[in-house]
């Protein structure tokens, strides 16, 4: 049966991939996207998604939710950023989102399931605060998070500090705190997930919307790591939030380790650090599978597979 899963998103080139992922898995059903504000402001992040759907062709609903992070004001992001642009290089959607808001909408998802919704959130985590700090009760609904998030090596945003964390620290400490099963999938792993301009022109072969469109933007991804954060092989960039939901579709994708995981939202150069206790030395009980490694050619098959799918 397939998994019943919500994105909660800040679309943005690789949340896109992770969409049309989500969308075209006959092993996942995805009930609804969320977006927050994260790569783009929240706006064009919810236009962004609607796009995606729209290219593919599937009637999956979409919930916009906070502006703003929960107690820091928004960052100054640049008009323009490197690896996402602004909106989305697909045709301006045709849909609306719905008028409800993504927090609310959580809320009444969660509480009127059976317990078997994965929430998947692959942006800051300022909704799905909210959503807990709304009606803690929820939290007991949720079987698993699968977050893409953090950075124990390296980070992306500050030396340690990966970006989904470092926009949002107090509202990710609250999640990683909420005491239910949690995955995280972080720059240790989807930096070793490296998709090259050569797999952009296999999978733009493949001729189907979702691969076209996914091999677009990977392409911009990749001009945009090269110039502005080279990864170890030059013309290859990662596609991170692909990389979490496959985690949800074949576990294997990725190994983990159950540690204990907190969040510094007080540090003067490690604010939004992922701080991982591998050797326990906090004695605090383990509460995050942290993904550090990637099995490369599985990830990548699934990429193809599912990219090539039509819905
Ligand atoms: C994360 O930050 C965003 O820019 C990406 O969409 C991804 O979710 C990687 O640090
Ligand atoms: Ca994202």
């Amino acid at each position: 049966m397939a998994t019943k899963v919500i994105l909660d998103v800040d679309t943005g080139t690789d949340d896109a991939v992770a969409l049309m992922i989500a969308a075209l898995s006959p092993d996942l059903k995805l009930l609804g996207a969320t977006t927050v504000v994260g790569n783009c402001p929240c706006t064009i992040c919810t236009e962004n998604t609607l796009r995606v759907f729209d290219h593919i062709g599937v009637p999956i609903p979409v919930y916009q939710g906070m502006v703003e992070p929960m107690v820091r004001p928004d960052f100054d992001r640049p008009e323009e950023s490197e690896v996402h642009g602004k909106y989305l290089d697909l045709p301006e959607s045709t849909s609306q989102a719905q008028a409800q808001h993504a927090v609310d909408w959580l809320v009444e998802t969660f509480s009127a399931s059976a317990g078997d919704i994965t929430l998947v959130p692959v942006g800051p985590l300022t909704n799905v605060a909210m959503m807990l700090r709304h009606c803690p009760e929820v939290a007991a609904q949720i079987p698993e998070l699968v977050i893409m998030g953090g950075a124990h090596h390296i980070g992306n945003r500050s030396a340690l500090a990966e970006f989904n964390i470092w926009v949002d620290p107090e509202a990710a400490r609250l999640v990683v705190n909420c005491g239910r099963p949690i995955r995280m999938v972080p720059l240790d792993a989807t930096h070793k997930a490296l998709i090259s301009a050569e797999d952009c022109q296999q999978l733009r072969g493949l001729g189907t919307p979702a691969a076209t469109a996914a091999a677009t933007f990977i392409e911009r991804r990749i001009e945009g790591y090269d110039r502005s954060q080279p990864m170890k092989i030059l013309n290859t960039a990662p596609v991170h939030d692909a990389l979490a939901v496959c985690a949800i579709i074949d576990p294997t994708v990725i190994k983990t380790e159950l540690i204990a995981v907190d969040v510094e939202t007080k540090g003067e150069l490690t604010d939004g650090a992922t701080i991982c206790d591998f050797g326990n030395r906090t004695g605090k009980a383990p509460n995050v599978h942290f993904a550090m490694d990637v099995d490369v050619p599985k990830f990548k098959e699934m990429m193809f597979d599912i990219l090539g799918r039509r819905a």
